[in-house]
Order: C-alpha cells, then sequence, then structure tokens
C-alpha cells in the first residue's frame, strides 16, 4: 500500500474507534511520507486519544507548519490546550483556526466554551470585570497625542512639575489622614496615585498669597493645600454645600481662620461667578476640582479668560482631565499646560500655567 491508502485505512480505523489500529497504519504511511501532514495530524491526535499529550502537540505543530492553513489542525491543537490547562494557548489556537475558517463548528465550540469555563482569562475580561476586583477604580478613558495640541508645556512648567514632584515624595500627609476614615486617610497619603501630597509640594515651593480652591467637599486638598501655606498666605475654597454638611469631612471649626475661608457659592453661575471676580483675580493656585462634568468646567475656563490676573502666570491644577467628559476640555485649554497625571491622580492631572 503507498502512504495515501495506508493514511485512508488509518482514519477508517479511527473512526471505528481502533485508535492502536490507526496509529499503527499512520506511522507506516510516515515511514513512507515523513512529510504527510495529514497523517502527523491524525497521529497526533490518536497519539492524544491515548495519554501522550507532549508527543502529540510535538506532531500537529509539525503538521502545521508543513500545511498552515488547515483550521482542522488547529482546532485540535486548541482541544489538547484546553484540555491540558493551557487557556491563553487554546484561545490563541482556536484563533488561528477560526481565521482560517470563521465558521469553524467546533472551533467556535471551543471558543464559547473557553469562555465559559475561564470568564476571567484576560482576553475575555470586560470593563465590568476591570472594575470588579482588578482596580480600585476604573471607568473607560481615550487618549489623545499630546504632540500635535498647539498649547505645549514651556520649560519652567516642566521645572515646576518636576520640582513639586521631588518633594511630593517626601511630604508626610499623616496628620491630615489621621482626620478621616481609613479609606479615605489611605488616598490622601498615596502618591503617586493621588494629588494630596503634590498639591502640597506646589504650595511649599510657589509659597502663594492667595489659593482658590472649586470644590471643597470633605476638606482633604484644602488641607494638603493649607500645610505649607505662608505666613500671609490663604485659601478661599469654594462648593455648593457647606463642609459641616458633607458627609466624612476632616474639616473642623479651627481650621477655618485668616488661613482658610469657605464660600458657598455656585461657580457655575454667571451671576455668582461674576460676584468673585476680583478675588478670583488676585489668585496665584487655582485648583479645579468640582463636578467635572464636562460642562461647568468650560464655564470656569471661559470665566477665567475673562480675568485679568495680578500674576503674570498663576498656577492652575485641573483634577481628572483623563475622564471621559474632561478630554475635550483639557484639549481646548489655550496656555502652556503639562498632562502631569503620572505623577498626580490617576484619573488626571493638568497643569495649566494660565498666561
Ligand atoms: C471631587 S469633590 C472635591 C474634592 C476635594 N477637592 C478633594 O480633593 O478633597 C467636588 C466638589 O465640588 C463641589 N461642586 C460641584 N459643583 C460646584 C460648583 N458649581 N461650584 C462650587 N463647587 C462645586 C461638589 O459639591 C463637591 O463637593
Amino acid at each position: 500500500m503507498n502512504s495515501l491508502a495506508l493514511f485512508q485505512e488509518g482514519a477508517t480505523q479511527h473512526q471505528l474507534g481502533r485508535i492502536d489500529q490507526a496509529i499503527a497504519c499512520y506511522r507506516k504511511a510516515l515511514a513512507l511520507d515523513p512529510a504527510f501532514p495529514e497523517a502527523l495530524h491524525l497521529l497526533g491526535v490518536g497519539l492524544f486519544q491515548q495519554g501522550d499529550r507532549a508527543e502529540a502537540i510535538r506532531l500537529i505543530e509539525q503538521a502545521i507548519l508543513l500545511s498552515p492553513t488547515q483550521a482542522d489542525f488547529y482546532n485540535n491543537l486548541a482541544e489538547i490546550h484546553a484540555s491540558s490547562g493551557d487557556p491563553l494557548k487554546a484561545f490563541f489556537t482556536y484563533r488561528q483556526a477560526l481565521l482560517l475558517d470563521q465558521q469553524h463548528p467546533q472551533a467556535s465550540q471551543g471558543m464559547q466554551q473557553l469562555r465559559n469555563t475561564h470568564p476571567n482569562l484576560p482576553v475575555f475580561r470586560n470593563l465590568e470585570q476591570l472594575n470588579h476586583g482588578m482596580a480600585r477604580h476604573t471607568f473607560p478613558t481615550l487618549a489623545l497625542s499630546q504632540d500635535d495640541d498647539l498649547h505645549q508645556p514651556t520649560d519652567q512648567l516642566i521645572q515646576l512639575a518636576l520640582k513639586a514632584a521631588k518633594h511630593a515624595k517626601n511630604i508626610d500627609l499623616s496628620v491630615i489622614a489621621k482626620r478621616f476614615d481609613a479609606e479615605s486617610a489611605a488616598y490622601i497619603q498615596l502618591w503617586p496615585g493621588e494629588h494630596y501630597k503634590l498639591l502640597a509640594a506646589f504650595v511649599k515651593i510657589l509659597q502663594p498669597e492667595l489659593i482658590i480652591e472649586i470644590g471643597t467637599a470633605t476638606g482633604a486638598s484644602a488641607l494638603a493645600l493649607k500645610k505649607f501655606l505662608p505666613k500671609k498666605g490663604k485659601i478661599v475654597t469654594y462648593d455648593v454645600i457647606p463642609w459641616n454638611q458633607y458627609p466624612g469631612s476632616g474639616l473642623a471649626k479651627d481650621d477655618f481662620d485668616q488661613h482658610l475661608e469657605q464660600r458657598i457659592v455656585d461657580l457655575s453661575n454667571p451671576v455668582l461667578a461674576e460676584t468673585q471676580r476680583d478675588d478670583l483675580a488676585k489668585a496665584d493656585i487655582v485648583f479645579v476640582d468640582a463636578a467635572k462634568d464636562g460642562l461647568m468646567e468650560h464655564f470656569f475656563c471661559a470665566f477665567f479668560e475673562s480675568v485679568k490676573f495680578a500674576a503674570p502666570c498663576p498656577l492652575f491644577v485641573f483634577d481628572d482631565i483623563r475622564m471621559p467628559v474632561m478630554l475635550e476640555l483639557w484639549r481646548s485649554i489655550k496656555h502652556p499646560k503639562l498632562d502631569f497625571t503620572s505623577l498626580g491622580h490617576w484619573s488626571g492631572t493638568g497643569l495649566v500655567l494660565w498666561k
């Protein structure tokens, strides 16, 4: 018998469940024609059925290298990987089968089964799962190239940011953190990842006389900004909710002195914003951390464009600039700016010299 006839005989025996006989025929066929892909493939399948996984994989891989367009070869190899506890290899092997034949029934079924049995495989993870267990917090983000933004950081801004990062590394906010619950306390001390130490560092370096904060909330950032405030310095922090009505506030009555004032003003209301114009104009640092709804920040920026600042270029810090709704705002800022997220808040820290 020639190699083809031996192979066909082997396949017939195989279908009848006579694996030993089938293997013997495939071996004889391969003795006559060692580069017979179909025989290598089915010999591999037969050996796998008999428990010789390693040899089966070796033979089917050899068959694939000789005849790379047969979806069945990939499918059978994928099944071996799936049953050998290597679901990632199984995924990528099924994928090859389906690239060759989109409708391949066994490969489609194998892939579906893999998804059911290994929902945590990185290739099957979805955003829902990222939110539950893989990271503390996630949301979908978009990436924009930065090199083509017309408003690049100046050397002054880069130097300031780097200096602040160096300081941030050594700043201890444990005294402030103690005022909060354990979860918030951990965030306050976290750097990089959260912005509190970076904010304190900017104050340490710039020694501002007036800081404007939009968004007091629990007071964590106001307290961080206050830590290195110079004797003549003052923070005016705006919110629409009074500090003593804010759940989990770390602020106390005594914190409000000549250095810290909270104003309950909705700065997205053009009429009310106007009443604050003269004070805002004296700012050396402005920290924008309000609703981040991608709407009111546009008003804040438009309003600040109309303010004649006393300082030559106050530092603006924008929180959450990588949130999808904030990307457009960040892109639209027409002053020297630097996305400093990796050394600030994970969800986006934007630094601007408001020239
Ligand atoms: C993310 S929190 C601020 C967090 C705080 N800066 C920190 O880092 O600890 C946002 C705050 O902005 C306040 N806010 C929202 N819209 C505002 C507006 N139009 N004017 C002033 N404050 C606003 C909210 O009430 C909320 O307390």
